[in-house]
Formats: C-alpha cells, structure tokens, sequence
C-alpha cells in the first residue's frame, strides 16, 4: 500500500463524487445536529444487514466489534473533514474489507442502506426547511459516494495485484495475456 497516490486517488473522487468545499462546510455544520443519531443508524444498518442472507456469515461472532468501527467511522463523516488522513483511512477500510473476502457489491449495497437511513433522519430534523434539507441530503450523497469511490480503488488495486502474480508465477507477459483474453472472448461470444 506504499506507494498507493492517495491525492490522486482524492483528487479523481472529490471530482467524481462533486463533493465541493461548500458541501464539506454543510455536512460539518448539519453534523452537530445529525451527530446523536447515529448510533441508530449503525443498530439499523447491522439490522438491515441481517436481512441479506450472504453477509450473516461475515458478521456472526464480530457484530460488537463491527457496529463499533462503524459508528466511528460514520462519526468522522460527519465532521466533515475530508483530508488526506481520512482518504487513507476509508483505503485501508476497503483493504480489511478486501482481506476478509468481502463481495465487492458489500460496499455500495452497505452505502446504499445507510443513505436510506440518513434520508429519513434529516428529512426529520430539518422538516421545516425543505431546501435545507434538499442541500444537505445532496452533501451527505456526494460525502458517502466520495467514501465509496476510495475504498473501491482498494478493490481495484487488489485486483491488478492478483493479475500481476499470475503473470509473474507464469511468465506471461501482459501483452500475450490481453490476446489472449481478447481471442477467449471473440470465440465466447461466437458460441
Ligand atoms: C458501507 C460501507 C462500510 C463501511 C464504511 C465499513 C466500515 C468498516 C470499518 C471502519 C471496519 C474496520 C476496519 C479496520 O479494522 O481498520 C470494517 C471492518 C469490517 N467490515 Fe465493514 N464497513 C462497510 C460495509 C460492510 C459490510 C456491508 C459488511 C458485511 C457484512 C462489512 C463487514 C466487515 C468485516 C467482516 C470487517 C472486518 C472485521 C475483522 O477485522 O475481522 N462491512 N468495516
């Protein structure tokens, strides 16, 4: 993971996700307010979670452990600081989650239930004032997809790792491998 660019990796998701400094300032100013609700959302999210029969495998026995990472983790979102500390921490979440075999599809699923609760939490606390809670809700999505997109590079990274031990146990070069598997899939799709 040395020589992982992580302004690179900050750099192409900030843009990817439109999380601009003007959303960074809301979710820091809506987070003191947002902030005691979400230990509900980790005891929802390992609810939820529950209900997907191939993840109760990876939580069974870790369950205090994980709601434990989580809240804190869902606690450094919303402070609203997106440095490069945290870009190399969401990293290396992505890299345990890569370790202990986790199918990719985990991620955005997990981001996805997590939205859903946020959605219904500000919509609450800020009922009053739709557009705020319009702009906010627009600021936690590009916050949490920001999240997303850095810890699917840990995925990515692990993939190429794993291409490159094959070539390197086999002494195929990269160029034979991609005609290779370009002649592989004219024929698949021939069939
Ligand atoms: C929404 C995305 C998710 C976030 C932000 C997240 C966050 C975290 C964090 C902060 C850790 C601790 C990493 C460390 O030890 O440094 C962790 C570990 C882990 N998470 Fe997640 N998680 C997510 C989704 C999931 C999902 C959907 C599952 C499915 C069951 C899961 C299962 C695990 C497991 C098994 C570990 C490793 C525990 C161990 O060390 O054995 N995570 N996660």
């Amino acid at each position: 993971m040395s020589t992982v660019d992580f302004e690179q990796i900050a750099q192409y998701a900030k843009i990817f996700s439109d999380l601009t400094p003007k959303r960074e300032a809301l979710i820091a100013e809506a987070g003191i307010k947002i902030m005691p609700h979400l230990s509900a959302v980790t005891e929802k999210f390992y609810v939820n979670l529950l209900k997907v029969p191939k993840a109760a495998p990876f939580i069974e026995g870790k369950i205090d452990y994980l709601k434990k990472t989580h809240l804190m983790w869902l606690q450094q979102v919303f402070t609203g600081e997106y440095d490069q500390a945290y870009v190399e921490m969401m990293y290396r979440v992505g890299y345990v989650h890569v370790q202990v075999d986790l199918p990719v599809e985990f991620m955005s699923g997990g981001i996805t239930l997590i939205t859903n609760e946020l959605i219904i939490i500000v919509s609450e606390l800020y009922a009053d004032e739709p557009e705020k809670s319009f702009e906010i809700l627009g600021a936690i999505n590009a916050a949490f997809g920001f999240s997303l997109l850095v810890m699917q590079a840990s995925y990515q990274a692990s993939v190429s790792e794993v291409l490159n031990r094959f070539l390197s146990i086999t002494g195929v070069s990269k160029v034979l491998f991609d005609n290779l598997a370009a002649a592989y899939d004219k024929k698949a799709a021939n069939i």
